[in-house]
């Protein structure tokens, strides 16, 4: 990694890497609903900043979740490093503080990537399925990545017929999405939680290669409790359920990141 020796610009971070590289938090490039991003140093590499700021329905319901910035950054790193291990590759780099991590830098692949196990949300809106019907097999599906234009379904050949992606892309993608959804299912039930649904997002690096980018969080995932069916993710909030910051805290607790209390 290139190290980065411009002095007194902004907060600087040691990597516990074999030169114990100094990434610099620079500029702001982009400031989205959850996560700030910051340049740094090397061109190859970005500060995410989770915030606690809550959205749903593309923007129109506000709120905040306290301390969903830690937990989503905190869980989106335990995550993408097992997530590596089970072979797909990852813009993690390190985690700097409770709510900053440096991760490589991409361009995100205009794509939603969404993978549901149990029809829930517009899956179940659109298509008159119950909530809670266990599908067949798992789904994949993309949105467009417009906010403007409400982040719309969009099918493959239209991605790669407006030039979002190409088949090559989709193809990646959609074979690191069913790795993600294999793992993730597996280590979740583990916690006697059931991953019904999720959203992830790819993007490629300078070189073209394509990696998994974002987050995987309690904001977007669908997360169930296995015995009772109660929900422990975003929904709470979309659904004015109660009980938000808990159902945080419990996924968290559930696969070790926090002490039981
Ligand atoms: N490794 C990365 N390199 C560059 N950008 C990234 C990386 N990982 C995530 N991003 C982008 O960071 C932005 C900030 O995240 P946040 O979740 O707050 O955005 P958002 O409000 O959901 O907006 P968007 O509609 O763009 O997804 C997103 O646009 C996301 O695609
Ligand atoms: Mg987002």
């Amino acid at each position: 990694m290139v190290c980065s020796h411009r002095k007194t610009l902004g907060k600087q971070h040691t990597i516990s890497d074999e030169e114990d590289t100094v990434v610099e938090k620079l500029d702001m490039i982009y400031e989205g609903k959850a996560k700030k991003v910051f340049k740094t140093g090397d061109e190859n590499v970005v500060i995410v900043d989770y915030k606690d700021d809550a959205t749903a329905f593309n923007g129109e319901k506000k709120g905040t979740i306290v301390g969903k910035g830690v937990i989503n950054n905190k869980m989106t790193n335990f995550l993408f490093q097992k997530l590596e291990k089970a072979g797909v590759p990852t813009h993690y780099i390190e985690e700097l503080s409770d709510r900053e991590t440096a991760v490589k830098k991409v361009k995100i692949i205009p794509l939603e990537v969404i993978v549901r196990n149990v029809a829930a949300g517009s899956f179940s809106k659109r298509l008159g399925i119950e909530e809670g019907f266990q599908l067949l097999c798992p789904t994949l599906e993309f949105s467009y990545k417009d906010d403007a234009l409400g982040d719309p379904l969009i099918n493959d050949y239209f991605a790669i017929a407006i030039g979002a992606a190409t088949r090559e892309d989709i193809d990646t993608i959609t074979k690191y999405a069913f790795m993600v959804n294999d793992f993730l299912k597996e280590f979740f039930g583990e916690c006697g939680i059931d991953l019904i649904d999720f959203k992830i997002e790819f993007g490629k690096t300078d070189d073209g290669t394509i990696i998994l980018a974002d987050e995987i969080s309690p904001d977007t995932c669908r997360f169930w409790d296995k015995k009772t069916h109660e929900k422990l993710d975003k929904d709470r909030f979309r659904r004015d359920l109660g009980g938000v910051e808990d159902a945080y805290q419990e996924v968290a607790k559930r696969i070790g990141l926090v002490q039981e209390s």
